[in-house]
């Protein structure tokens, strides 16, 4: 293996290899304050010292009222500046560098009346519809100066750079969804506007050296789609693009018959072929012999791994000491989500090593 261990420069970033640990909430902010508590603060330290070459920190909200659950990170107030500080010095300590994930929760948040670039109902995972109300132009412009103040915010925080959340049915993922976005303005039209403008924003005030990329959906609703968001953002100065998958339930994913990995990864490699900043590919990549495999053969520039750092912080220490790395048992329903104690992953993972 080659590729996993080298090192990567994104602008002025160095990246000491190829492994991306993707944003995963933990749910450790302080209840309805959403500042960072010591857990997080550990969380992300281990993590670091298990040797990934970047660390997007997980979902963390731009608006209160845009959250994904009551103990989500936030950073929607100068208050939190501190503690997101104190993540970030922990990374650089062990050398990985660190971006943040910024979020907008829309029409799948907490809030009783959430908001959604068109009408849009919602089903919930209990059967529940929750409806979405079509924001006004005045909304869409103090959720995008919500956006930017909050990349202002990461800037001076210290992070190497930021993401915007675009995908997995979020609100910048509803925006650029032609099937929830059915707006007849200038919004609905050119569904990438959104976010257009909030890079262009964040462009103008932050350093040239910061990075600014996007988690983009790879079938949003189609393949053709993603791939015309991923040009013109690349066309807007967007940095890097993580693909993953677009707003679920209005999507058509499609993968070649005998393509070698999962549809998602087809996705990455496509978008990578048609722009030329850095593509990250991510999704139930569960050995290092696998990121190898999907490096070589995607082109793409980095590769996340997610729940295999969860199953095992030391991941790629192990991979680079060619020690078994741990296995995510994809459950059916992914206990991190609520009692990570119990992933069955990791307490066979643990087991074995005694
Ligand atoms: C507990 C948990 C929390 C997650 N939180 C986020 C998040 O905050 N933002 C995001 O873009 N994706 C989130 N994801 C998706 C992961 O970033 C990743 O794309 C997904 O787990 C697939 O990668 P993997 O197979 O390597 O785990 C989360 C996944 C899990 C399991």
């Amino acid at each position: 293996m080659e590729k996993i261990f080298t090192p990567f420069k994104l602008k002025n970033i160095e990246i000491r290899n190829r492994i991306c640990v993707p944003p995963m909430v933990t749910r450790f902010s302080e209840p309805d304050t959403g500042i960072v508590e010591l857990g997080t603060i550990e969380h992300y330290r281990k993590i670091a010292k298990g040797l990934p070459g970047l660390i997007i920190q997980e979902a963390t909200c731009v608006n209160i009222n845009g959250r994904l659950m009551d103990r989500q990170l936030g950073i929607w107030n100068d208050a939190q500046i501190k503690g997101l500080k104190k993540i970030v010095d922990t990374v650089h300590a062990e050398g990985c560098a660190i971006f943040v994930q910024l979020h907008h929760a829309g029409v799948v948040g907490i809030n009783e009346q959430p908001l959604c670039p068109s009408k849009y109902s919602y089903a919930l995972p209990d059967g529940n519809i929750r409806i979405g109300k079509e924001m006004t132009l005045a909304e869409i412009q103090e959720i995008q100066t919500d956006f930017v103040e909050a990349g202002v915010r990461a800037f001076k925080a210290g992070y190497d750079g930021i993401e915007l959340h675009g995908c997995h049915e979020y609100l910048i993922c509803q925006f650029f969804n032609k099937k929830v976005n059915t707006r007849n303005d200038d919004y609905g039209k050119y569904p990438e506007k959104f976010a257009m403008e909030i890079l262009k924003s964040i462009c103008e005030r932050t350093s040239p050296d910061f990075v600014i990329g996007i988690r983009l959906g790879g079938f949003e609703p189609t393949l053709k789609d993603a791939i015309q968001n991923a040009v013109k953002l690349e066309q807007g100065g967007i940095d890097f693009i993580d693909v993953s998958y677009g707003f679920s339930k209005e999507q058509e994913a499609f993968v070649p018959a005998n393509y070698s990995f999962i549809d998602i990864i087809y996705a990455a490699e496509m978008i990578k072929k048609s722009v030329h900043i850095p593509v990250f590919a991510a999704n139930g990549i569960i050995s290092p012999e696998m990121a190898e495999d999907i490096l070589i053969k995607t082109e793409v520039d980095m590769v996340d791994i997610g729940r295999g750092f969860i199953v095992n912080s030391n991941w790629m220490k192990d991979a680079i000491e060619k020690k078994d790395t741990g296995k995510c048992l994809h459950c059916k329903m992914c206990k991190l989500f609520v009692e990570p104690d119990k992933c069955p992953g990791k307490i066979v993972f643990e087991k074995n090593k005694k």
